[in-house]
């Protein structure tokens, strides 16, 4: 949540349109830089315009245009210059306004309790300041406190009666918000009715359940993808049909914000509750205690809280938080530590908007704004032209990022982006940054647009756009980018996992003409000397470079087939063609009919397999496969054998040294097969981060639920690689 300290105020009456500052030349920011005279009575004037300005992109329009971090600084600056003249503060400025107050579209609803806010701590000094102060106020510092991840989405009030939902209400200014309750309930993690038999606790009559509304990373990315592809449902009304999402916050706040709910149902929201607003009844008496007591009645709670007994453990918590904060399936943009026991928070109590007994810790933003240097394009495994942003160096979510991704040339156009732009970079979990778009009011004159080159940057061949893709491709086959990356994609992990082959090696071995294609690698080992030769290549890496390559002529056929690198065949297909041919002879000899008849195989991969296959140069290549003695058949001719053979598993949520595709092909090598639903056939689930559903299911049907360590320790127990 941007500025988490101070809310914003919207913009008077905001509508779509609003546009309060002008977006030319002649901008206020811009006479100042170049050094025209300003008192301070006009800056404050300009800032308070462009605090507005960017509040209304923000909130009303879903669709910002500078970072939290920017924004942050015009807040702070503009909050410096009020304190220095007080004589300057405006009813109406934003550092006056304690929240964004509720859009007209909704009822209002008064708030029984305010909603409060958070105090910011940054570093360590900062958190352990927060709990010297704490402490001398409660004159103990004993207590317990509690730390749990701060979800970067939308805060939500939720009444309970008689143990249903009867109103859900947005944060709005703290003490009146908006009622969204119709949309609420289209969220599916939200309970509707709680099961009062669920705790040996009474269910207080009415009370209130505070929590955070956010959309999941991947959720905000699929429903980007299709709204890329033109799925214009998904669009809110009112707005460009083409425009993507910012983040997946802004996504999440403008999913709440439907009138209709059924645009809300489209939306992949969720929610996590992290606090009991009020009461009328007995409720625990810690915090700690609560969190429980919710999760029984069936509520998600925010993931991941711990207990602390004191201020060291607290401390390293939150430092632990930060290189792990990508690894939760939703955006966070910092740890909330709160105290457990509430007679401690009692005691403490409020300042402002601030409970003293609860702190943010706040991580560096993972936004921020840089200027666009140039386009570069790099040519991938398919021939695709793949266009990125390169940067100047700005630091963002405490990594320097110097370049980041852009798509297509289209998405270029659409967030019209050009070559000279100030522009948004936005890191968000390991995927790679991403440029979100370009901050108008800085465009400066001479910024170019960008577009694609008719020939290949790599082998200078004519560059083609299929009908109905956006994405433009080399026209050479054999284009010297394309089959460089099919051969790391063939020594990669789901592949023949070929240790020691990154790219740099990979790009060395053509250099060096040691290999032509894929089928060469196995005749490194005659070229032992040539090997020795190259650079950073010690006897020691030499033997274990051959020896991986050795090991890997023995991996599942369908390891095999995902390697060869046929477009559009995952691991998952490569598992389902494996297992129906059997062999690599009878998948070359299968009709594009056959292909397509194979269940969960479609006719798009089905013509892509048959006519590869069909492609002499990969003839080729299998033939110095199989001559090299590569095995090309599933031991068995097709019938699963192996020590897990009979043996169902299902896989859910995100492993974190694989892919869930790599797992299901290590278990598949070993006999077993996977598949998509958890039924009572299921041998295991294996679950990593997120995947609730499955997890569930697994629960009640009381089939035993695996972490990735359990999966590891089964796959080394076989001797799987
Ligand atoms: S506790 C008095 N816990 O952060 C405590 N808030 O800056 C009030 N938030 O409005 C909130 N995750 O929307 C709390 N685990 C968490 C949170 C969390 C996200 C949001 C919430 C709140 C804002 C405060």
């Amino acid at each position: 949540m941007r500025g988490a300290k101070y809310t914003r105020k919207m913009a008077e009456n905001p509508t779509p349109d609003a546009a309060p500052i002008e977006q030319d030349s002649a901008r206020p920011e811009d006479a100042a830089v170049s050094g025209e005279h300003y008192d301070a009575r006009n800056r404050a004037e300009e800032l308070r315009d462009q605090i507005r300005y960017h509040n209304n992109r923000y909130y009303v329009l879903d669709d910002p245009e500078v970072s939290d971090a920017d924004w942050d600084a015009l807040f702070h600056e503009l909050r410096a210059l009020e304190e220095a003249h007080p004589e300057f503060v405006t009813e109406d400025s934003p550092t006056q306004q304690v929240g964004a107050g509720p859009l007209e579209t909704f009822a209002v609803v008064e708030h029984r309790e305010r909603l409060l806010s958070l105090g910011n701590v940054f570093d360590e000094t900062g958190l352990r300041d927060w709990h010297r102060r704490a402490s001398e106020l409660a004159e103990r510092d004993d207590f317990a406190m509690v730390t749990e991840p701060k979800i970067d989405g939308l805060a939500m009030a939720l009444v309970y009666e008689h143990g249903r939902l009867v109103q859900a209400a947005t944060r709005g200014d703290g003490r009146r918000g908006e009622n969204v309750t119709e949309n609420i309930r289209q969220i599916p993690d939200v309970p509707q009715r709680l099961d009062r038999a669920s705790t040996p606790r009474a269910l207080p009559e009415r009370f209130e359940v505070r929590g955070e509304v956010y959309m999941p990373k991947a959720g905000f990315e699929a429903m980007n993808a299709r709204i890329e592809e033109g799925n214009v449902a998904l669009v809110e009304a009112g707005k460009k049909p083409q425009r993507l999402f910012a983040n997946p916050r802004n996504a999440a706040a403008g999913g709440v914000r439907q009138k209709d709910p059924q645009v809300t149902a489209s939306r992949p929201l969720s929610i996590a509750v992290y606090q009991l607003g009020w009461a009328d009844g007995p409720t625990p008496e810690t915090h700690w205690e609560t969190l429980g007591w919710l999760r029984a009645l069936g509520f998600p709670t925010t993931p991941d809280c711990e207990r602390h007994a004191g201020l060291d453990a607290t401390v390293a918590a939150c430092g632990g938080w930060l290189p792990r904060r990508d690894t939760l399936p939703m955006d966070m943009d910092g740890v909330v530590v709160k105290i457990d026991d509430f007679a401690v928070q009692r005691q403490l109590g409020i300042v402002g908007r601030e409970p003293r007994w609860a702190i943010a810790y706040k991580f560096p933003p993972a936004e921020a704004t840089t200027r666009l240097l140039k386009i570069a394009i790099n040519v991938g495994r398919t021939g695709r032209l793949n266009p990125f942003a390169m940067l100047e160096p700005v630091v963002v979510g405490g990594a320097t990022v110097r370049m980041a991704t852009l798509h297509n040339e289209e998405d270029i156009h659409r967030k019209d982006v050009r070559v000279g732009d100030t522009v948004i970079v936005r890191r968000a979990g390991e995927v790679i940054p991403q440029v979100v778009g370009p901050v108008l009011s800085r465009r400066k004159r001479g910024a170019r647009r960008f577009k694609m080159p008719d020939r290949c940057p790599v082998s200078g061949d004519p560059v083609v756009r299929p009908e109905n893709e956006v994405m433009a491709y080399c026209s050479n086959p054999v284009c010297p980018a394309v089959v460089r990356r099919t051969v790391e994609h063939f020594v990669s992990r789901g592949g023949m996992d070929i240790d020691g082959l990154g790219e740099r090696r990979v790009n060395e071995f053509f250099d060096e003409e040691l290999i032509e294609d894929a089928g060469d690698i196995y005749r490194l080992a005659d070229q032992r000397d040539a090997l020795l030769a190259l650079p950073r290549m010690a006897e020691k890496s030499v033997d274990n470079l051959l020896a991986s390559i050795k090991r890997s002529k023995s991996r599942p056929l369908s390891a095999l087939i995902f390697g060869l690198g046929v477009r559009h065949v995952g691991g998952e297909n490569a598992a389902l063609l494996a297992q129906h041919f059997g062999s690599i002879e009878a998948l070359q000899g299968a009709s594009e009919e056959e292909i397509a008849a194979v269940g969960g195989v479609g006719p798009i991969i089905a013509e892509s397999v048959a006519s590869w296959m069909a492609t002499p140069r990969n003839q080729e290549i299998v033939g110095k496969l199989a001559q090299a003695g590569v095995r090309m058949s599933e031991a068995g001719g097709g019938a699963r054998e192996g020590p897990l053979a009979g043996q169902q598993f299902v896989i859910t949520g995100r492993l974190e040294s694989w892919t869930r595709d790599a797992a299901a092909a290590a278990l598949k090598g070993l006999g077993a097969s996977v598949s998509g639903a958890v039924t009572k056939k299921t041998a295991a689930l294996i679950a990593g981060e997120g995947g609730g559903g499955k997890r569930e299911k697994a629960e009640k049907l009381g089939t035993p639920v695996w972490d990735e360590a359990q999966l590891v320790a089964l796959l080394e127990l076989h001797g799987a690689d």
